[in-house]
């Protein structure tokens, strides 16, 4: 069992309805180096499965991503950048344990978006344990989900899959 993750870079120096526009065209790209065109999609909410292939994408200042594989998975990559303090203390707890912020947020956002809920799922979602700089151990209500992160450069990305342990995950990156 593997998973593909696909990063490509777009025009970082767009705003408003152009920025949109480039960043999902960069995230179809990326996509369909992976196989998939033109997936079926709910407007503005989650991916749905492409003949047995779940995906999920996401974009950020500069990139796209996406990420495919035979089972539910969620996807999400940011840009470097200074969080503020009350927006961090938004998703994150001192409960938790002291992450980079937007480690932290992708992590959350890998699983949100696995689970097809985004922002909505927030408050039940917390990190458990930073296991190695590469993983995290994560809760959604009662259920654990782990999280792979990659760094390249100023882009921060995450995973989180249900295909369990001995899935492989390959990692492309064009930026
Ligand atoms: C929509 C959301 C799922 C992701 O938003 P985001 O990080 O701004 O955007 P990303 O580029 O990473 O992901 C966007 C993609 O998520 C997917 N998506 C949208 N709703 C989704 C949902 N409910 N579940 C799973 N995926 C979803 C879509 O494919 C979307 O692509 P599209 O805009 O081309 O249709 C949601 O979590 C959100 O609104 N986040 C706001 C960011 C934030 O405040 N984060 C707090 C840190 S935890």
């Amino acid at each position: 069992m593997i998973v593909r993750v696909r990063v490509v870079g777009c025009d970082a120096g767009l705003a408003g309805r152009a920025k949109v526009l480039d960043q999902r065209a960069a995230a179809a790209r990326a996509l369909s180096a992976l196989g998939l065109v033109d997936p079926p999609r709910i407007p503005d909410g989650p991916p749905l499965p492409a003949q047995g292939t779940h995906w999920s994408v996401s974009h950020t200042q500069g990139a796209a991503g996406a990420a495919v594989a035979p089972f539910a998975l969620g996807f999400d990559l940011e840009r470097a950048r200074e969080l503020r303090p009350e927006l961090v203390r938004r998703f994150l707890s001192p409960a938790e344990p002291a992450l980079d912020p937007l480690v932290a947020w992708t992590a959350k956002e890998a699983v949100l978006k696995k689970l097809g809920l985004g922002m909505a799922g927030l408050s039940r979602c917390a990190i458990v344990a930073r296991e190695s700089n590469e993983r995290l151990q994560l809760r959604f209500e009662d259920t654990r989900h782990d999280v792979l992160l990659q760094r390249n450069g100023v882009y921060y990305a995450a995973l989180s899959h249900d295909g369990g342990p001995a899935t492989a995950v390959q990692w492309e990156w064009e930026t």
